[in-house]
C-alpha cells in the first residue's frame, strides 16, 4: 500500500520562477488494484509518479509505503522497495545495448524469459537484443524497450506513464494486454498514466489530475463524461475563469 500524506511539490525552472505542480496531494493506492490517472496536459501527472519514485522530492508532505516513511529514501532504495516507474520519455544510454538494459533490470532472467520479454512488447529479439539504447531507436521502440524494462523488473508497484503514447495501432492492444496481464498475474498495484479510454475501462478506479490537485475520483462512468466536457475548463470555472490567474489552470 502506498499513502501520500499532504504531498505538495515546487519546481523552479529558473526562467518564470517556482511554481506549485503539485498541492496538498492526499492518496492511498491499495494493494493489487488497478489505477488509471488521467487528466489534462500539464495537470501534474508525471511530477505525482516522479515525487513516488524519488525523482523529486516532495516540498510539503510525506509517502509511506507498506507502513515505511519512504519520503527521505533514493531512486534506488524504492526500486529495491518493488516500485518502478516507466517514464512517459525514457532516457537513451549510449553503449548500453538492449539485452544489457534488461540483464541489469533483473539480472536471474535467462535468454529464452528476455526474448520473450521482448515479443510481448511488440520487438522482433533478433533485431533488438544487440540494439544500442541510443538515440537511433525511435520514439515507440524506445517506448517499448522502457516497457519491457519495467516488466523485466516485477514489482509490488508498478507505474507506467502513458505507454500508449507514440505506440503504433498494431502494438496498442498487445501492449494494454501486456500490462492489464502482469497485474493479474503479479497481483501488484498498477499506476497507468494515460489518455487511452481502454486503460480507463479496466481500471477499478480514475484520479482525475487537475492544476496539480486529485479534482475528482472515481469509477469510469462518473470520470468520463467529465473528460469529454473538457475538464481544464471546468477547473478553470471553479477559479473564476481568470485566465491569468496562475493558481487558475496550469
Ligand atoms: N522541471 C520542471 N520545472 C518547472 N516546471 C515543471 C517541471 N516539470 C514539470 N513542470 C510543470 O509542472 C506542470 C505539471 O507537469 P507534468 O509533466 O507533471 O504534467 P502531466 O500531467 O504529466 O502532463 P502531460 O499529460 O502533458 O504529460 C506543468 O505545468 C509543467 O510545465
Ligand atoms: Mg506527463
Amino acid at each position: 500500500m502506498l499513502q501520500l500524506e499532504g504531498v505538495s511539490l515546487t519546481l523552479d525552472d529558473g526562467d518564470q520562477g517556482p511554481r506549485e505542480v503539485l498541492n496538498n496531494i492526499n492518496l492511498t493506492l491499495e494493494d493489487e488494484r488497478f489505477y488509471a490517472f488521467t487528466g489534462p496536459n500539464g495537470g501534474g501527472k508525471t511530477s505525482l509518479a516522479k515525487v513516488i519514485m524519488g525523482i523529486y522530492q516532495p516540498t510539503e508532505g510525506r509517502l509511506l509505503h507498506n507502513g515505511v516513511d519512504i519520503t527521505g529514501m533514493s531512486i534506488t532504495e524504492r526500486a529495491q522497495r518493488g516500485i518502478i516507474y516507466a517514464f512517459q520519455n525514457p532516457p537513451r544510454f549510449k553503449g548500453i545495448r538492449v539485452s544489457d538494459l534488461i540483464h541489469i533490470a533483473n539480472t536471474e532472467l535467462d535468454e529464452k524469459e528476455i526474448h520473450l520479454l521482448l515479443h510481448d512488447v511488440g520487438l522482433c529479439p533478433e533485431d533488438y537484443l544487440d540494439r544500442e539504447v541510443n538515440n537511433s531507436l525511435s520514439g515507440g521502440e524506445m517506448r517499448r524497450v522502457e516497457i519491457a524494462t519495467s516488466l523485466a523488473r516485477n514489482g509490488n508497484l508498478m507505474i507506467f506513464d502513458e505507454p500508449e503514447a507514440g505506440v503504433d495501432l498494431w502494438t496498442f492492444q498487445q501492449l494494454v494486454f501486456m500490462i492489464i496481464q502482469q497485474h493479474e498475474r503479479r497481483k501488484n498495484t498498477t499506476m497507468v498514466i494515460t489518455h487511452s479510454e481502454r486503460f480507463l475501462t479496466v481500471s477499478d478506479e480514475i484520479m482525475l489530475i487537475a492544476g496539480g490537485e486529485i479534482a475528482e475520483r472515481g469509477s469510469k462512468d462518473q470520470i468520463w463524461p467529465l473528460i469529454k466536457d473538457d475538464i481544464t475548463c471546468r477547473w478553470r470555472d471553479r477559479c473564476g475563469g481568470d485566465a491569468n490567474d496562475p493558481n487558475c489552470y496550469r
